[in-house]
């Protein structure tokens, strides 16, 4: 997919009204509900009644955080507070007799609902979606008044909590929220599952499950259909008598002849369409998207399709700074294709929980496997606690089962201790509902019992004890055992790098390693009890705003120089910034050429291979450079060309004057959405004149704002390392957004983003 519609697609996932789109009438109804709530802050008493005043309650759009924070050094305590929404909406009238659910994709972390001052109950858990139904009390001919009551303290019987956790989770309705209408019976969820994909004889079993079907007293019929766009491909009746409508029903969809397979290079993607129909005709509609591949870990390695490929990942926390979770579809894409494109993984982690479909439907579409996992972080409560943890094991995998990027679920608590009946539970549940992908429970403790499929591992020593369990990942290495700033000092900044990539060269050393997901991809926000004194783990490869510490060069360089040519130095280039003098001494440079050439002030100083002795196992080693006992005078630019064959691939350039030279903002997209919910990032970067980094630039970033759009962030910002981000979010108008950003001495620069009309909600 082009990049820009890649992107643009986001914006339109959140509400899908199917059977419209295909220009049949219209039976179920899915208004997303994002706009026009009344957030009151610190939840008050009798604020869930219908006739509370909330005209001093501040508009605002989902996902929402119930607080903006600054990027470091705050305290959790400031969002764990229970906050009060409210939302007013009149239903169609033409729609009177259907039913009504309210749809919450994911609230931080209780949440309690309440329709027209009929309180429905309390939801707990941050990372699931959860629905209620609000037919009995719903007003068809005048205002409805939905009141969300959000509970963001850390409830101890609620997992993640009940002990310490590395990471914040934050507050507030973080996820979309949307209103279904449907018939009285209506179709629930549908598992389209691929079979045997390898073979002439392909099949998808389609589970589809319904709701109201029991009471049904007429038959029912059900047509499945495997679309391909436009072109149906195959397509199967099922009739269901007379009051015999069970929960689930099975339609296999045999003899579909050739497709095109998912892999990483062409995600190939299908749509699978379900429609219920009575005598009347069609009664409700639900599709969803499927890819056709093979994922098995076997004792050998992974195989997808049947081909070995050495998985190389990294974890992946949810959260972004100044609003956590709470950022829109473009920005939840954006993380995986940050992930496949800067940092070339072919796996991502969902470290510690189900994470955005946002993201899952981003991973599906570019080619990204993804291991998720249940909420919690080495502690296990009680067996209440312990009932969530399993439910969470089903609302993940019926919310995600779809995803052909999912190639493994993760049915153990982080890092938790064996608890024999626990996981014997979650391994049933989790094989019983998807017998087609493996499990796996991430421990710390190469002894831990075994009841998954997969022995996920956390191994931070080095060497990586040989694996004594068959079918072996290691899902974290490095993280806490060498976190590392952009500021540091350059033996760290260089050793950072080749500790992930001593790793991943252990891991390609044999097969009985299927490959390794290192921690992290992005800096992360954490408690007082974890992380630096600013309370950030600086564990990323890339730091909080997601842009590339010089650790990320390992990563990037491990593409094929057909997909792009690679030089990323795996250090600063200064005279003095290591313990002792005369430049920054034997150092990394990441790249997949075939040679370089390393130029000190215009002069050829080394001609470099790669090291294919020490790092056998990495498809493309590092190449060291020894840029110590440098004259420091002449001191001048380093320059690194890159060769493949004879060609020159590449050259990059980077300054000797020592001098800041140049302010960039770089946003990510240049269009968003007028809804008042769409964002994009806005690199603020200060680098040399050739565009290389300046790894101690500081200051302040003024920024002034025009048109309809608003900063999400800190302003001034205060630059660390030279980089920092805020994000642009649009208003909810159309127009041209313009951003200015003023440096004290690098001056001025402006952006423009133009915003697009979009239409209003329907309720
Ligand atoms: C692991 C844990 C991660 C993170 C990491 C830091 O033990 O699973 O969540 O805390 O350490 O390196």
């Amino acid at each position: 997919m082009h990049r820009r519609d890649f992107l643009k697609a986001a914006a339109v996932a959140v509400a899908v009204l199917p059977a419209e789109a295909a220009g049949e009438p219209a039976q179920r109804r899915v208004f997303s509900m994002n706009r026009n709530w009344l957030f009151g802050g610190k939840a008050v008493a009798g604020a869930a009644s219908p006739d509370f005043n909330d005209r001093h309650f501040q508009r605002v759009t989902i996902p929402h955080t119930n607080v903006v924070l600054p990027w470091h050094s705050f305290d959790d305590k400031d969002y764990q507070f229970v906050s009060i929404y409210r939302r007013h909406f009149r239903l169609p009238r033409e729609l009177q007799g259907r039913r009504v659910f309210v749809d919450f994709a994911g609230a931080m972390t209780a949440t309690t609902v309440t329709i027209n001052g009929k309180r429905l109950g309390e939801y707990r858990g941050g990372y699931t979606p959860f629905s209620f139904e609000l037919t009995p009390s719903v007003n068809w001919s005048g205002n409805n008044v939905l009141a969300v009551e959000v509970d963001s303290t850390e409830r101890a019987d609620i997992p993640p909590f009940g002990g310490n956790i590395d990471y914040l989770t934050f507050g507030g309705l973080y996820r979309e929220v949307s209103l279904r209408i449907v018939p009285e019976i209506f179709i629930d969820n549908v598992f389209a599952k691929p079979v045997d994909v390898m073979s002439p004889d392909r099949k998808v079993d389609v589970q589809v499950g319904l709701n109201g079907a029991a009471g049904a007293n007429a038959p029912l019929t059900l047509t499945v259909e495997l679309r391909d766009g436009d072109r149906l491909l195959k397509l199967a009746t099922q009739e269901i008598g007379a009051g015999g409508g069970a929960d689930f029903q099975d339609v296999a969809l045999t003899g579909i002849g050739n497709v095109d397979l998912w892999d990483l290079d062409h995600p190939r993607m299908y749509q699978v369409v379900v429609k219920l129909s009575g005598s009347k005709g069609t009664l409700d509609e639900y599709s969803v998207r499927i890819g056709f591949r093979e994922a098995t870990f076997t004792p050998e390695g992974f195989r997808l399709n049947g081909k070995h490929l050495k998985l190389r990942g990294l974890n992946r926390h949810q959260t972004f700074p100044y609003v956590g979770g709470a950022m829109p579809a473009r920005v939840q894409r954006r993380d995986a294709l940050i992930l496949k494109k800067e940092l070339k993984c072919n796996l991502v982690r969902t470290s510690h929980y189900p994470q955005s479909p946002h993201f899952l439907d981003a991973c599906d579409d570019i080619g990204l496997l993804v291991f998720e996992e249940i909420p919690g972080w080495q502690h296990i409560g009680e067996n209440p606690w312990q009932d969530i943890a399993l439910r969470n094991v089903g609302e993940m995998i019926r919310r995600d089962w779809n995803h052909p990027s999912i190639i493994l679920w993760g049915v153990r608590i982080n890092e938790s201790r064996d608890n024999h009946d626990f996981y014997t539970r979650t391994n049933e549940l989790a094989r019983r509902l998807d017998d087609s992908r493996q499990t796996g429970g991430v421990r710390y403790n190469y002894a831990s019992e075994m009841l998954e499929d997969v022995f996920t591992m956390n191994d931070f020593g080095f060497p990586l004890q040989q694996p004594n369990q068959l079918r072996y990942l290691n899902t974290e290495f490095v993280g806490h055992t060498y976190s590392t700033k952009r500021t540091d000092n350059v033996e760290r900044i260089a050793e950072h790098g080749l500790r992930h990539a001593r790793v991943h060269n252990q891991l390609g050393s044999s097969d009985r390693y299927a490959g390794g997901i290192g921690w992290c991809a992005f800096d992360y926000n954490t408690h007082g009890n974890f992380g630096s004194g600013d309370r950030i783990c600086y564990h990323g490869v890339s730091d909080i705003f997601r842009i590339p510490k010089p650790a990320a060069g390992f990563y990037r360089s491990q593409c094929d120089p057909g997909e792009e040519v690679v030089i990323e130095p795996g250090f600063n280039w200064a005279s003095g910034d290591r313990s002792g003098a005369g430049g920054p001494g034997r150092v990394p440079i990441w790249s997949n050429c075939e040679r370089l050439k390393v130029y000190l002030d215009g002069k050829l100083r080394s001609e470099l291979r790669p090291d294919a002795k020490t790092f056998a196992h990495l498809v493309h080693p590092p190449f060291f450079v020894d840029l110590s006992g440098l004259p420091l005078n002449p001191w001048g630019d380093l320059k690194i060309e890159g060769y493949i064959g004879e060609k020159l691939a590449i050259a990059k350039t980077y300054s000797g004057r020592g001098v800041d030279a140049q302010l960039h903002l770089e946003p990510d997209d240049t269009e968003l959405d007028g809804d008042g919910i769409d964002a994009t990032r806005l690199i603020l970067r200060v680098t040399d004149e050739y565009g290389g980094p300046r790894q101690f630039a500081s200051g302040a970033v003024a920024l002034s704002i025009e048109g309809p759009g608003e900063i999400v962030g800190e302003n001034p910002f205060g630059l660390v390392g030279g980089v920092g981000a805020v994000w642009i979010k649009s208003k909810e108008a159309a127009g041209t957004v313009s951003v200015t950003a003023r440096h004290a001495v690098l001056g001025s620069k402006s952006v423009t983003i133009r915003v697009r009309q979009v239409a209003a909600e329907g309720v």
